[in-house]
């Protein structure tokens, strides 16, 4: 039974930090300005909640977390490149990120553009050049950057960025909104449950089925109660502009179902993830206390 996992979260937190400045010093190979924006970019006080859920993964399944710091990894310089292109001046053109100034403003726009893509780059080179990888699953490695490259690729990530972008000023169905989330920020919190369970199989197929349905279920959330803090807390305390949605007139579960619908939908995914997680045993505590914090978050 692992301890308690609220007090082991500045643990994980401080383990990853570790393992994503090791993977940042290479100061011979790479241009120093560039290594400069993507440190900024990855270094900066991120909650790092898909790590995570990629050790709260490992914890149900027994696995050392020394067997997934590189997929922590590889999924955060993921998630720090799509928040570096998300915020350029020609998509949400923000200027404040985790509290201070969006890499394109603290270095300029090239810059900015090329340090994401080099942190796309490195993130699939994290997972083919670990050793810990290397010496134990090398037969999971290719599995592996399959899953990250489907779930941010075309189908992924980036086409729900490009349908986040034509849907500004326009009237989206529900349904049309929930494909949207589900793929530019579901699929990747999803692939940080689905990566570390590729390591170890779960003790049967309902459990493999169970721990899929909740990595969706609190993807959605994720963005759904992303959209609802926009709303209801100030730029100081989300660390990013509040006002962002509303100047680029985006299509989110408050502006399309309004505030209360959105707040329902979210307690009603919340409590299907729950469900499915109670099917999982003693061992999903940590995953259940990150299900409670990304409901319930304020920043
Ligand atoms: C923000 O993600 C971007 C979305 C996908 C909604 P997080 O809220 O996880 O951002 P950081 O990493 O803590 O800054
Ligand atoms: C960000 O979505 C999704 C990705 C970066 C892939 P948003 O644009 O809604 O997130 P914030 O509010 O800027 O963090
Ligand atoms: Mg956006
Ligand atoms: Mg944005």
């Amino acid at each position: 039974m692992p301890a308690h996992f609220e007090s082991q979260v500045p643990r994980y937190q401080a383990r990853v930090n570790a393992a994503l400045a090791r993977w940042l010093e290479h100061p011979n190979e790479t241009p120093q300005q560039l290594l400069a924006a993507m440190r900024y970019a990855v270094l900066g006080p991120g909650k790092r909640i898909r790590p995570l859920l990629c050790y709260a993964t490992a914890e149900l399944l027994e696995l050392d977390p020394g067997k997934v710091d590189s997929i922590a990894v590889a999924i955060e310089f993921v998630h720090a490149y799509s928040l570096i292109h998300d915020d350029l001046p020609s998509m949400d053109d923000d200027d404040l990120r985790r509290g201070r100034a969006t890499t394109h403003r603290a270095f300029d726009e090239a810059t900015a553009i090329l340090a994401g893509d080099a942190l796309q780059a490195l993130a699939f080179q994290v997972l083919i050049d670990d050793p810990v990888l290397q010496a134990d699953y090398p037969e999971h490695q290719a599995g592996l950057v399959g899953l990250l490259a489907s779930a941010v690729g075309p189908a992924g990530m980036v086409g729900g960025q490009v349908l986040d972008l034509a849907a500004e000023g326009r009237n989206l169905t529900a349904a049309e909104l929930e494909d949207l989330h589900q793929r530019k920020t579901g699929r990747l919190i999803e692939a940080a449950i689905l990566m570390p369970a590729k390591l170890r199989p779960t003790r049967n197929e309902t459990d493999a089925l169970q721990l899929r349905s909740f990595a969706t279920l609190i993807g959605l959330a994720f963005q759904i109660r992303d959209d609802i803090l926009e709303v209801e807390e100030d730029t100081a305390t989300l660390g990013k502009s509040a006002n962002s949605d509303t100047a680029n007139a985006k299509s989110t579960y408050p502006s399309v179902l309004g505030l209360e619908q959105a707040k329902r939908r979210a307690d009603e995914l919340y409590a299907q993830a729950v469900a499915a997680l109670d099917e999982l045993g003693a061992n999903s505590v940590g995953l259940r206390w990150l299900c409670d914090y990304i409901v319930q978050r304020h920043h």
